[in-house]
């Protein structure tokens, strides 16, 4: 195995493959809620950068839905973290935020999307990320879009499976 960049260090928690142990919640004032099942990959290959992909699916018939792949990257010497991501509905974002202990938290710098990309179109994105101390990861995601404040369209807790 390639040895871990000691840039890496503070976010070495990360690494390797979560599965969400119980469906995730999805929610927002205009759409039906529902309950997806993730996966997520982080991995490295000795760059001070973190490879991953995020994969969802729905809940009950395992259909492909969501998916998501980038990198993260640590300023060197700060908590200062950025995710550079695109995902499959035609959105590539630049998230930032800090990191403070096990949690990371990170709001959107720039979006950016394809010309037909389905609206309404969302204009910012909040992300937090922790390792809780029972060794579960959990993942929460807040949007606006055109029409919408800031609020929570995902939430939901992964366990390790390797
Ligand atoms: C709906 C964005 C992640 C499943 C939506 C909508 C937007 C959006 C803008 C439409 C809201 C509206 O009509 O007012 C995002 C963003 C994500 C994300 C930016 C990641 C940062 C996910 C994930 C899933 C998911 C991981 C898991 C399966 C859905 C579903 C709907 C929806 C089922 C409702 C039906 C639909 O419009 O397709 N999302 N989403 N989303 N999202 Fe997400």
């Amino acid at each position: 195995a390639v040895e871990l960049n000691p840039i890496l260090k503070p976010l070495s928690w990360l690494l390797g493959t979560w599965e969400s142990d119980e469906p995730g919640e999805g929610t927002f004032p205009t759409i039906k809620p529902f309950r997806y099942t993730e996966k997520l990959h982080f991995s490295h290959v000795g760059q001070p950068v973190i490879n991953f992909t995020f994969n969802a699916f729905h809940a009950e018939s395992n259909k492909p839905l969501h998916r998501e792949c980038g990198f993260i990257r640590i300023q060197p010497g700060t908590n200062k973290v950025a995710f550079i991501i695109a995902q499959n509905s035609g959105l590539v974002e630049i998230e930032e935020g800090e990191l403070t202990g096990n949690q990371l938290k990170l709001q959107s710098q720039s979006l950016g999307r394809i010309s037909f990309a389905k609206e309404p179109h969302v204009q910012q994105i909040g992300r937090v990320l922790q390792l809780r101390p029972d060794g579960k990861l959990e993942q929460t995601v807040s949007m606006a879009t055109d029409n919408q404040p800031l609020t929570q369209h995902l939430s939901i807790t992964y366990s390790r499976s390797s």
